[in-house]
């Protein structure tokens, strides 16, 4: 990888620099592993949104599972963002950080009726229903708190995403959204019902998208099920077109052009005489991808007869892309060498699994305790993150110009069993 995730990280004199901090510095005094996460990088990405959206009706809600830290929804709240949720576990995190509830839209196909009446209790701005049964339970729920639950339905308009199989959600095989076919008879159903109030259409069909084709084919399916609504004389307030727009992970990786998308998507509803509906987004990691690293120290260097491995201190209970996904993730020196040669390594961390790899032939100038930084890991980074091997998670860091921040302190191992009990003896 040759290009920088965006203009916050930078080399200064040989050192990686996260705005005006420096990342090897910041290992030192925290520890390793540690996730950082540029606070301005953050506002930039969350504005491109902003600024291309600021003559439409809209709503960018951010995606809590790309990072839930209470920092980031607090800064990205204040920014004017709503969030898109997928558990009571995000709403109660978005009232802890100070954001509005009613900007709040509730994606997931599995919401429970503890849940459902929280959200109500909240009045989110919409439920995203995903089946018959799901709004059947949300009406029963309403009905016993006499209120009037708003709604939008999410359809899987059966377009390939063109991405990771396992992050692909808009195909019919998959377990997300409302067929296709089957849309309209549902939101005329849920327009007889009384505890129901139908307000928007909703579609996403995946993660880490880098084409704009299948999100334009997605919308045009979308828009074609807009009019045919009308016909049956149900109006829509808003049409969410969901997240996923992808990042570079790798220099081949192609990237959407955003302005280009969002003015493409504007002027399909203006054609259609649609102009008038707020236009929602659900992004996650074109958020936060970017904005974040994982730093790390290499433990040791194991040579053996076919590769090079460079043991880390972090792993994929920290960052599960590459063990989950086979990810590509950039890995950068914090501090450049040129009194070694550098050597092709697998890095990998020291938990027992064979999949525990963070990034396969790289080339690194490295000695043990150096440290090592992975960018584009602000995404599905430490909200994947877990306790395999008795591992606490990471400490994590906003900086701030020359401002750091600890946003969330490293778990202590005591942490670790807290709940858990002892039989006794008996
Ligand atoms: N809306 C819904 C309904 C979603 O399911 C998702 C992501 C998003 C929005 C946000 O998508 P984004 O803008 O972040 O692509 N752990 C995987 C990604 C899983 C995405 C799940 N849904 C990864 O690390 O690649």
């Amino acid at each position: 990888m040759t290009h920088m995730p965006c203009p916050q990280y930078r080399y200064e004199n040989d050192e990686l620099m996260c705005e005006k901090v420096s990342l090897s510095a910041l290992a030192k005094e925290f520890g390793t592993p540690l996730y950082v996460y540029s606070k301005s990088a953050l506002l930039d990405a969350f504005n491109v949104y902003q600024t291309i959206l600021q003559d439409t009706p809209h709503l960018v809600c951010y995606a809590l599972k790309a990072n839930a830290n209470l920092a980031i929804i607090e800064l990205l709240a204040q920014a004017g963002a709503g969030f898109d949720i997928v558990s009571g576990g995000e709403l109660a995190r978005v009232l802890a950080a100070g954001g509005n509830p009613h900007k709040v839209i509730y994606s997931g196909v599995g919401k429970t009726v503890k849940e459902i009446a929280f959200a109500l209790e909240q009045e989110i701005h919409c439920f995203n229903v995903e089946s018959i049964p799901e709004l059947d339970r949300i009406q029963s729920v309403a009905a016993s708190m006499d209120k009037v639950a708003p709604i939008s339905v999410r359809i899987n308009p059966n377009v390939d995403a063109k991405t990771h199989p396992y992050i692909s959600t808009g195909l019919k095989n998959n377990k997300f959204g409302v067929a296709y076919e089957d849309s309209i008879e549902l939101y005329k159903k849920a327009q007889a019902l009384p505890n129901i109030r139908i307000v928007g259409i909703d579609c996403h069909i995946g993660s880490q998208i880098t084409q704009a084709s299948p999100y334009l084919d997605a919308a045009d399916k979308i828009l074609d099920l807009v009019e045919q609504l009308r016909v049956e004389g149900i109006e829509l307030q808003h049409i969410d077109f969901g997240g996923g727009i992808g990042v570079r992970y790798e220099d081949r990786d192609t990237l959407i052009d955003m302005e280009h998308l969002i003015l493409s998507l504007k002027e399909k509803l203006h054609t259609r005489g649609l102009g008038h509906l707020t236009m929602i987004f659900e992004p996650g990691r074109s958020i936060v991808a970017n904005a974040g690293c994982l730093l790390m120290q290499a433990q040791y260097i194991k040579k053996t007869e076919v590769k090079n491995f460079l043991i880390t201190d972090a792993s994929m209970a920290e960052m599960a892309r590459p063990a989950l996904y086979e990810a590509w993730m950039p890995v950068y020196e914090t501090s450049k060498r040129s009194d070694c040669e550098p050597q092709t390594y697998e890095i990998v961390g020291p938990v027992c699994e064979s999949s525990d790899w963070l990034a396969k032939d790289r080339q690194l100038a490295v000695e043990v305790g150096d440290y090592l930084a992975m960018m584009v890991a602000g995404a599905y980074g430490m909200s994947m993150a877990s306790n395999y091997n008795a591992r606490p998670r990471p400490a994590e860091i906003m900086i701030d110009e020359q401002a750091t921040h600890v946003i969330r302190e490293r778990e202590t191992i005591e942490s670790l069993w807290c709940n858990e009990r002892l039989l006794g003896k008996r």
